[in-house]
């Protein structure tokens, strides 16, 4: 069992509960189950049900939890984003009315170092919140030299890309990168300052893992089908942690938007940072769907390339 230390501390959950305004019998679709930190407000505080996801075999026992303790209000399905309209096929609910996204890694995924996702601890080259697929070993030890600069230039707005693609190819001519601090040092050594403000492997594991989960395609493919699932007035609450992410979902809602009043932006309060630094960089977008003509909105629309 998780220590209380370890779990996921949900992120900006007041100003949530305070946007969305959750109320009995209404039906919530809560896209990053993660820890269940959101899910639980929201049953908790309301009669409401909860229509839950998460691409993480490892929370499926969380979720069994949840469903022993509120029934027939709580649904999960072990699935991801682009998949949320197979899970609405499989539900009775025709329309949602509000959804959430908490995106990225969890505090889970980062405290465990088996699954890869840390620098600071020694664990395999893993990075799969799914467990299928390629892994950050195989393509920190097969991708080409120009591959590499362009992923972690694309997905770490890392300028050093280049020379830490360099020093990679250089240390897998004598031997294959086989975990999280055998990279992490050798992108040290693309740094020679060593006062640093963030850890200098920050940019390069972030973009490794957001390729490897095909992170923003998933974000999305998510935000297309949240918006042809909600009720008239219904919400989406978008949580990000970096400006790729917030970029992508800012650009999709103001698209998404036009004849919406409702698109707000909210950041943590200085109490919350103080209890729980991992949501400094977080940021809260709000959208009220009014305007029911709204259509499919293309990756390439939203300023994306897919990879
Ligand atoms: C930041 S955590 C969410 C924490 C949650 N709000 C809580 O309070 O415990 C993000 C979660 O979203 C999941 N996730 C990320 N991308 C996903 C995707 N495309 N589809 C489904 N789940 C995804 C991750 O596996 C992780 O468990």
């Amino acid at each position: 069992m998780m220590s209380k230390e370890l779990a996921h501390k949900p992120v900006l959950i007041n100003e949530i509960i305070k946007l969305t305004g959750p109320k009995d019998n209404e039906t919530y679709f809560d896209a990053t189950f993660g820890n269940g930190g959101y899910s639980k407000e929201f049953l908790e505080l309301t009669n409401c049900n909860i229509i839950a996801i998460d691409r993480d075999p490892f929370v499926n026992q969380i979720a069994k939890e949840f469903k022993k303790k509120y029934g027939k209000r709580f649904e999960f399905f072990h699935s991801k984003f682009s998949k949320i309209n197979e899970v609405m096929e499989k539900t009775e609910e025709k329309e949602i009315d509000g959804f959430v996204f908490d995106i990225g890694v969890s505090s889970m995924q980062l405290d465990f170092p088996e699954r890869g996702f840390s620098f600071m601890k020694e664990g395999p080259l893993d990075m799969r919140m799914g467990q299928e697929g390629t892994t950050a070993y195989d393509v920190v030890n097969s991708k080409s030299h120009e591959e590499l600069a362009d992923i972690i230039y694309y997905y770490g707005d890392e300028r050093n890309s280049r020379r830490i693609a360099q020093e990679i190819e250089t240390y897998r001519k004598s031997r294959k990168i086989e975990t999280t601090l055998e990279l992490a040092e050798v992108i040290k050594k693309c740094f020679p300052n060593k006062y640093y403000k963030k850890h200098p492997a920050t940019k390069t594991f972030q973009a490794l893992r957001i390729y490897i989960n095909n992170e923003l395609e998933e974000l999305h493919s998510g935000l297309n089908h949240a918006l042809k699932y909600l009720k008239k007035n219904g919400n989406l609450c978008v949580v990000t942690f970096h400006s790729l992410e917030d970029r992508l979902v800012k650009n999709f809602l103001k698209i998404a938007s036009q004849n919406d009043k409702i698109n707000k932006v909210l950041k943590p309060s200085k109490d919350e940072i103080e209890y729980n630094s991992r949501s400094r960089s977080a940021k809260l977008r709000f959208y009220e769907k009014n305007n029911l003509e709204f259509g499919y909105v293309p990756i390439e629309n939203l300023g994306f390339k897919q990879s």
